[in-house]
């Protein structure tokens, strides 16, 4: 299998799709790796519509700010928030938090799955929310969320610059930055191995200690009824 961040890292947001099929049976691989995203307290308040039909996708592709080069994706997924669901269990914060991040943790699947079917993926967050409601039926109280655009890609873009470790990690604190976060985490695995070393010595020591003392005991025990039998023998030799 390959290493996942392999693939988080080649992934790229597709912009423009060629016209070509995807199998439904990809595209329900793409929906289930969704669904199988985590959520607070496993609470999956998500729904994904998904929209395929030319007409449709324009009309939504209108919606997102006449983004209409969404047309060419042979799917678009609508992931939409059921944000009462987590308000029940977790008051405002699972309404106006927990909501959005189980959505953005079922999309980062979606687009995962789809780099791995070799299948191209956009994430589309801007899009008038009422508009796309209505043209989806959707009721007042469910939020669209994000749409997956999914289809064959026309060309991978650049990797677009992301900030170095150094940057965007902390250790230990609120602004204590590492300069070479790989070099520290090598010192810390090495302190730790050598940490471990010393306790599988240690454990070693003790185990060959004790192993000796009962191989001691066998012997001594087995020399002592060895001593009974000869014993006994005698007994019998004699008349
Ligand atoms: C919340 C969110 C909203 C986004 N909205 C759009 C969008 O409306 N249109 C679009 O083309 N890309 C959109 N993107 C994709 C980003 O532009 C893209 O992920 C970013 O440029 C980094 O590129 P990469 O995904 O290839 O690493 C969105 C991404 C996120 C996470």
């Amino acid at each position: 299998m390959n290493d996942i961040l392999d693939l988080i890292v080649s992934r790229r947001n597709i912009k423009y799709f060629l016209p070509k099929f995807v199998s439904w049976e990809k595209i329900t691989r793409i929906l289930d790796a969704g669904r199988h995203a985590p959520s607070s307290g496993n609470v999956q308040n998500w729904k994904f519509i998904v929209v395929y039909e030319a007409d449709q996708k324009h009309a939504l592709a209108e919606a997102c700010y006449e983004q209409y080069d969404l047309v060419m994706a042979h799917t678009l997924i609508v992931i939409c928030a059921e944000p009462e669901k987590a308000e029940r269990y977790y008051g405002l914060r699972g309404e106006r938090l927990y909501t959005t991040q189980n959505c953005a943790a079922a999309a980062q699947n979606m687009l995962l799955e789809a780099h791995s079917l070799g299948l191209g993926s956009a994430w589309i967050g801007a899009f008038d929310e009422d508009a796309i409601r209505s043209l989806l039926g959707i009721p007042d109280e469910v939020r669209p969320q994000a749409i997956v655009a999914i289809g064959h890609p026309k060309d991978i873009p650049p990797k677009p610059p992301k900030y170095p470790l150094e940057t965007v990690v902390y250790i230990g604190k609120w602004r204590s930055r590492f300069k070479d976060i790989s070099k520290y985490m090598n010192d810390t695995s090495t302190i730790i191995a050598r940490k471990l070393g010393g306790a599988k010595e240690s454990v070693e020591k003790g185990a060959s200690s004790i192993a000796g003392k009962v191989k001691e005991k066998i012997v001594r025990s087995r020399s002592a009824s060895q001593g009974k039998e000869e014993v006994h023998t005698k007994e019998k030799e004699t008349p």
